[in-house]
């Protein structure tokens, strides 16, 4: 018998979260985010725009600094250190990647940790091991969000993510162990995904490879969570799931587009809120 597979709508909670915000910044507070970008890549102009579209939705206050390609890492960090001491800016985002000559982890350990509002800095990483989280990256926290929402259980459940960048697969990996998730964490050099993941309550795709999980692999009743975002031949956006084969066997999936993407943008703006409301406190 088929499953009544449910979808996962991350645009509707992305849509809900930021009214919540919006109501929130109304009572009067002001807010403001600084992003940085450098050089030309058409996918973080796509990501740069969707972030002040939700800025000025919510009422967010949006410095948007897009340098040229030759930027050098030095000139990023003197920025940086202006907005570290601007008292209107309560976030500090750069949008990576970032071009090869420049050292990204030299700019992105810059930030104040305090306006490290995607959470990458070596602090936020930490603070989130040792289970006293200040800033957590948005997409794994909206994962989160998005399981929470949806009441569907962690507690207990074995939770496979597949991926293990510092930006989705480590930090998801922390907040499932948190909720109480047994969490294995599979990657390119993993011996037999299939055998980690037929018997997965939870499967969490970041990888970048198109159809790597398919219906026949996962147990009956799956949750699926797909985070990646590639171009299928005809060059349509999907994810690493095949999307089809789920329906029918997975209880839950998130669609791409539609799922996690637009929830990273939500939890953006909300710790930008967060960093807001801790100043004035
Ligand atoms: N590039 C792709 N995703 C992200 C993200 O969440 N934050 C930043 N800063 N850069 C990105």
């Amino acid at each position: 018998m088929d499953i009544d597979t449910k979808v996962i709508d991350g645009s509707k909670i992305s849509s809900i979260i930021k009214e919540e915000l919006k109501k929130e910044i109304a009572l009067g507070l002001n807010v403001g985010l600084a992003v940085i970008m450098v050089g030309d890549n058409k996918a973080s102009e796509i990501y740069v725009r969707n972030k002040r579209k939700a800025c000025e939705y919510i009422g967010i206050k949006s410095f948007i600094y897009k340098l040229p390609e030759e930027t050098t890492t030095g000139q990023i960090m003197e920025l940086v250190e202006v907005l570290n001491n601007d008292n209107t800016v309560d976030g500090i985002l750069i949008q990576l990647p970032l071009p090869n000559h420049i050292n990204t982890d030299e700019v992105v350990q810059s930030i104040d940790k305090n306006k490290d509002v995607d959470g990458f800095c070596h602090e936020n990483l930490g603070a989130l091991i040792s289970g006293t989280p200040n800033f957590i990256s948005c997409t794994p926290i909206g994962i989160i969000e998005l399981l929470k929402r949806y009441e569907i259980p962690i507690d207990s459940q074995k939770c496979v993510i597949i991926g293990r960048s510092s930006l989705v697969g480590k930090p998801l990996s922390m907040l499932l162990l948190n909720e109480n998730a047994t969490v294995t964490i599979c990657h390119s050099k993993t011996n037999n995904l299939y055998e980690q993941i037929k018997d997965a309550d939870i499967i969490i795709s970041a990888t970048g490879q198109i159809n790597l999980v398919t219906g026949d692999m996962i147990k009956k009743g799956a949750v699926i969570i797909d985070v990646g975002i590639n171009k299928d031949k005809d060059g349509k956006l999907c994810g690493d799931v095949d999307y089809a084969s789920c329906i029918g066997a997975a209880s839950f999936i998130t669609p791409v587009p539609g799922g996690v993407g637009p929830m990273t943008v939500a939890m953006l703006m909300k710790n930008c809120v967060t960093s807001a409301v801790r100043k004035v406190n």
